[in-house]
């Protein structure tokens, strides 16, 4: 199969869906890839390592799509990108269609084969290819939170930490999977009170486990959710229902119950987000002030540290890019994970919760379609 893999166009995406130990995998099994020129450069790989590993740089952004049997990508595609698809075409990257209806259309208008990384699961409900974004994005979330809580950036004035004789500031997490942990891990790592809420109670007995009186656990409910939020001083959002758009957990009500100056990190801002006033930003300019509250609602957080990102993301995304390259579509015949994975196919919306989240209709795929 030819495999596409493009720069990405998104504002200071710097990520790529491959890495050279990527491209020698694909040449191995006897597949040709192209890579856009400098395609590389923000993650440090440079085209010379590309090249050395067996891959064909093209200048054309164009001319790629137009030679791929299948696209590989880390962001979405956008839409100026839209008129590069045809018929048939695989495209695996994130896609989170919840939260964007006119690519979903643009798939289903295309007949393009879509499949998700962040819909890819396991038996057990993993999301093995989301994983290691929500990783970064879950301790990069307690990073950016506690500098947009200095007083320049219309924060409170507090440090996560405290200092002795000064209370320490209150984190709290909505949703303790692995964003969740992960700002978990370093909220309490930087000396914050750290609450987390989630409406699982192994996930809660999990933190109660490992932590112990280090954090404190609680069910996501209302009245738990309004009560902590007026205490917070950061708010991590990190909430999600897989394929569906972000539950609602923050309204514009609550904000007038909240300090001043506190923060609030939608990392489930690709989600549409958990908070009503949630919109998407970008690095070059990622907060806004909604009735003193600092929000920062970046929706590529890992595209900010491109070198860890790239490497966490291709190890995990490889088997899955080979088993496509070399079965196509069938591919999801064999493995479960990648059939929850495929988003659109042959004209129709295919992910059920997809579908009823953008109102569109749904045609589950059966092993007989593909
Ligand atoms: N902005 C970014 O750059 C970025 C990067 C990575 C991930 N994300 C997003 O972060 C979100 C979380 O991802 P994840 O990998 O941690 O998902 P996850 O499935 O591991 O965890 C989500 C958790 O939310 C919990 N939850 C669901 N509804 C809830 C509710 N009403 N109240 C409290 N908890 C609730 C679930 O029980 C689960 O534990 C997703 O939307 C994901 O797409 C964003």
């Amino acid at each position: 199969m030819r495999i596409g893999v493009p720069k990405e166009i998104k504002r200071f995406e710097h990520r790529i869906a491959i890495t050279p130990d990527g491209v020698r995998a694909m040449k191995a099994a006897g597949h040709t890839v192209y890579i856009e020129k400098g395609a590389g450069i923000g993650a440090d790989i440079p085209d010379e390592a590309f090249s050395r590993a067996g891959a064909t740089l093209l200048d054309s952004h164009a001319e790629l799509f137009a030679l791929s049997d299948m696209v590989f990508k880390v962001k979405e595609p956008l839409p100026e990108e839209f008129e590069l698809f045809r018929e048939g075409q695989i495209l695996f990257a994130y896609l989170h269609l919840a939260a964007d209806k006119r690519l979903a259309c643009m798939l289903v208008e295309k007949g393009v084969t879509a499949v998700g990384f962040e819909t890819v699961q396991l038996p057990d409900g993993h999301l093995p290819l989301l994983e290691p974004m929500s990783e970064v994005a879950g301790r990069l979330a307690v990073q950016e939170g506690a500098k947009y809580l200095e007083k320049t950036y219309g924060g409170r004035g507090v440090l996560l930490s405290g200092i002795p004789g000064v209370a320490r500031a209150q984190v709290v997490i909505l949703g303790g999977g692995t964003v969740g942990r992960n700002a978990a891990k370093i909220a309490v790592g930087m000396g914050a009170r750290v609450t987390v809420m989630d409406v699982r109670k192994s996930i809660l007995q999990h933190f109660d486990d490992l932590y112990g009186v280090k954090i404190e656990t609680l069910a996501s409910t209302p009245e738990n959710i309004e009560r902590c939020l007026a205490g917070a001083d950061l708010v991590i959002g990190a909430v999600l229902i897989p394929g569906a758009s972000a539950p609602r957990l923050i309204s514009r009500a609550h904000l007038k119950g909240m300090r001043k100056g506190a923060v609030i990190v939608d990392v489930a801002v690709d989600q549409g987000g958990c908070c009503e006033t949630t919109h998407p930003t970008y690095h070059d300019d990622p907060i806004f002030l909604v009735d003193g509250i600092v929000h920062y609602c970046v929706a590529n957080m890992p595209g900010a540290v491109p070198v860890t990102s790239t490497w966490g993301l291709a190890q995990v995304t490889l088997p899955y890019a080979l088993a496509l390259a070399e079965k196509g579509i069938k591919a999801a015949v064999d493995d479960r994970a990648i059939l929850s994975g495929v988003n659109a196919h042959r004209g129709h919306i295919t992910h059920a919760t997809v579908a009823r989240s953008i109102g569109l209709p749904c045609k589950e795929l059966a092993a007989t379609d593909l």
